[in-house]
């Protein structure tokens, strides 16, 4: 069912701005000469803008490890020029680490500012995808925040736990963002120029939902698990930065334990899956979590053999960004959202179905 079908048509432009010329109205002006507000209604502005956030978010988290990584912390001396005579770094190597950070980080910003324009913006407007960009915009202030924090705490490792959980929650929740944006909606009656996500169908059963929310559950547990290996771990990110008091040993091996019960889970999960008939999105979903935990696994396994090499803690958590990426698309995707009303698809009159009374069951 194309999505196009079941939205309200865009309207011409954004809220009207009164014409009085001066700073911000003035830039409006500019930009809705160009047709911004047009561009920005569209439902398509939403999408684009969640894809940014999940991807300028996923690399922030890659590149804050490195610059955690690679020691280079202090590589611009001054904020937030990198030095008290240049915006730009020096070429150096821990400048350009630390100055590549902050660009991602403009990136982050401008990817989640847009979120939120395109979510206000978008005709018909949607309260979940508003609440959803907001969110980030909190999410966004609260790792300003934290990572103030974390300096002025010189590192500790509750604080850098805090800070990458943060990061991973805010991640997942872009996904949530760029997910809602692409499903099928319905005008609302009652409040012209709105609309509201259609009608949640599950496509799979009660007893497999469960089995899913508990892989997401242990997925969050093996997350938090591994930022504690990192706390205890060689890898601080400066010289005489406190750490947990815990055997490197015994929490690693905590850590692999409870990956090793998450890949037991979702082997069983995608089999049960299987066996039941789930629809074919749900399985290529499913696959993917498995193809990507086992890929971490290995790196996981690798680093844990061989002293914890920085390059590959570098792949260790990208391999993390990826896992949360897909689980959290694997849990979205175990549900549709169904018209609950006839609708026009090119000339033809169809009544909308739910899945899984489609599938007889
Ligand atoms: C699903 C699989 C896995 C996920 C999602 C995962 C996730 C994570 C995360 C989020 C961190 C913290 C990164 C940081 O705070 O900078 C971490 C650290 C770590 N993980 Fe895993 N991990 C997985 C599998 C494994 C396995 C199987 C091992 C094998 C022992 C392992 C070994 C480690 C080690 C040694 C660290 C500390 C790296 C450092 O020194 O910073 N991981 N992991």
């Amino acid at each position: 069912m194309p999505v196009s079908h079941l939205v309200v048509a865009p309207e011409p432009s954004g809220p009207a701005v009164p014409g009085r010329r001066g700073g911000p109205r003035r830039l409006w002006g500019w930009a809705a000469g160009r047709g911004l507000g047009v561009k920005l209604a569209q439902p398509a502005a939403s999408r684009v803008a969640g894809a940014l956030a999940v991807v300028a978010l996923a690399v922030g988290i890659v590149s804050g490890g490195a610059v955690r990584l690679t020691g280079s912390g202090l590589g611009c001396s001054d904020w937030p020029a990198c030095t008290r005579t240049s915006i730009v770094a020096p070429l150096q190597y821990h400048a350009w680490v630390e100055f590549g950070n902050r660009l991602v980080n403009v990136l982050i910003t401008l990817a989640v500012a847009s979120c939120v324009a395109a979510a206000l913006w978008r005709r018909p407007r949607r309260r979940d995808l508003v609440h959803l960009s907001l969110g980030l915009v909190g999410g966004i202030l609260a790792e300003v925040v934290l990572g103030g924090e974390t300096v002025l705490n010189k590192l500790a490792p509750p604080f850098v736990m805090g800070h990458m959980l943060l990061a991973l929650v805010l991640l997942g929740t872009a996904v949530v963002f760029f997910h809602r944006a692409n499903e099928a909606e319905e005008p609302l009656a009652t409040r012209p120029g709105q609309a509201r996500p259609a009608r949640l169908v599950w496509r799979v059963g009660g007893p497999q939902r469960a089995a899913a929310t508990a892989m997401v559950a242990l997925t969050a547990l093996v997350v938090t698990l591994g930022t504690v290996v990192t706390g205890t771990g060689p890898h601080a990110g400066a010289p005489s930065v406190p750490r947990f008091g815990f055997s490197l040993h015994s929490v690693a091996q905590l850590h692999a334990n409870s990956v090793e019960v998450l890949l037991a889970l979702t082997v069983g999960t995608l089999w049960w899956l299987h066996r039941s008939g789930a629809p074919a999105p749900v399985l290529r979903r499913a696959e993917a979590v498995l193809a990507v935990l086992v890929a971490q696994a290995a790196v996981g396994y690798t680093q844990y053999f061989t002293g914890d090499p920085v390059l590959l803690v570098g792949f260790h958590l990208a391999g993390a960004t990826s896992v949360v990426v897909a689980m959290v698309a694997f849990y979205l995707g175990l549900y549709s959202r169904e018209p609950s009303r006839t609708v026009q698809t090119g000339g033809e009159e169809h009544t909308a179905q739910p899945l899984v009374k489609a599938l007889g069951r």
